[in-house]
């Protein structure tokens, strides 16, 4: 690694992955070191111009006019699975890689994912402040009655909509097991359909609606998926439904979900995530129904330190003009665009694909 170059880190992250970018001799430049506040766009505007590598956070904008501005930038390595805060096209057509971090945080996600279901069906934030705060007098038949998950008293297998099916969809539907669940899958971005097997069914998004006892979401946000289930797929939905996001808030048309709720539309919403995050629509954090958490999904601490190490690697390898490990954009790395940067900011050409 040549020495000299300039990494911006939008905010701190874990030393997992700040130490192998500073035993790399990088100038690390972090813009904003409180936990609870991100840094404007125009302080990132402004420190991206003599940078080589941005190292931002899924709550950081990276749009056309930040990309532009670093025309010294050799990739944008994001400690993120998700990408919609990065304008992607514009990284591409700019010659720009941009990294994420896929596969390290499919468990940590798939696990909260469940204990929002379960929490939901089963009432546990509302039962634990009734036990707290000292109103549980007496044991009582109706004391938090909630849903079952798994066949339970009714004895009927309940079914559970994955909307999108990638990675982390399947190992939610792989969990759905140990609960003798039937498993309907629909993915917008995947139209081709997935192997079915006994338990797992390719749905379209109506039927899925329809029949789930439980709905939870694990698309991307693209133009395709923002606002994909709104009023009419609320109201689609069965009255005793629970509905789990734990993807990106937009996907969900949030006061649609709250006059749901409200209504009755559904019977339960458990969200990790909100349409005007952290910021949430008129009415919601007042609805009984609804399990509401800050954006914790991939928050395990293992997790986070591989999704930190990850970003490391992929910043080291763009640095180098490498290909990186995880990339959104590999179709980059066959554009003039990418190779005239990386001649022009390293005076050499472009590594080999790994
Ligand atoms: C978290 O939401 C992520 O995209 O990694």
């Amino acid at each position: 690694m040549r020495k000299g170059k300039v990494v911006v880190v939008t905010r701190r992250i874990p030393e997992a992955g700040m130490e192998p970018l500073r035993a790399a001799g990088l100038e690390l430049r972090v813009l904003v070191e409180q936990e609870d506040q991100g840094p404007a766009r125009d302080h990132i505007l402004a420190a991206v111009q003599d940078c080589h590598l941005l190292v931002p956070l899924l709550t950081e904008p990276v749009d056309r006019g930040i990309l532009e501005a670093g025309t010294e930038l050799l990739g944008v390595a994001q400690m993120a699975v998700g990408f919609d805060n990065v304008d992607v096209a514009a990284a591409t057509e700019l010659g720009i890689p941009v990294g994420n971090t896929p596969g390290v945080l499919t468990d940590t996600t798939a696990d909260l994912a469940w204990a929002l279901l379960m929490a939901t069906a089963r009432r546990i934030p509302e039962a634990h402040a009734y036990q707290v705060e000292g109103r549980y007098r007496l044991w009582g038949p109706n004391l938090f009655t909630g849903m079952d998950v798994s066949p339970g008293g009714s004895g009927r297998r309940k079914v559970l909509g994955i909307v999108g099916y990638g990675r982390i969809g399947q190992a939610v539907a792989q969990r759905s097991q140990g609960f003798d669940m039937d498993v309907l899958a629909y993915d917008p971005h995947n139209r081709e359909g997935i192997d079915e097997d006994a338990r797992v069914t390719w749905a379209d998004l109506p039927e899925l609606l329809e029949r789930s006892d439980f709905v939870t979401l694990h698309t991307l946000l693209t133009r395709e998926t923002r606002h994909l289930i709104g009023e009419a797929e609320l109201r689609a939905m069965k009255p005793t439904a629970i509905l789990v996001n734990t993807a990106r808030g937009p996907v969900v048309d949030e006061e649609a979900l709250v006059v749901a709720l409200r209504e009755g539309w559904i019977a339960g919403a458990g969200l990790d995530v909100y349409e005007d995050e952290p910021a949430m629509k008129p009415g919601l954090a007042e609805l009984r129904s609804a399990v509401l958490l800050p954006h914790i999904a991939s928050a395990s601490r293992d997790t986070r330190d591989r999704m930190a190490r990850m970003t490391a690697a992929n910043g080291l390898a763009f640095l180098k003009g490498e290909p990186g490990p995880t990339t959104v954009n590999p179709q980059v790395y066959d554009s003039a665009a990418w190779r005239a940067r990386v001649e022009r900011i390293l005076g050499a050409a472009p590594g080999g694909r790994p």
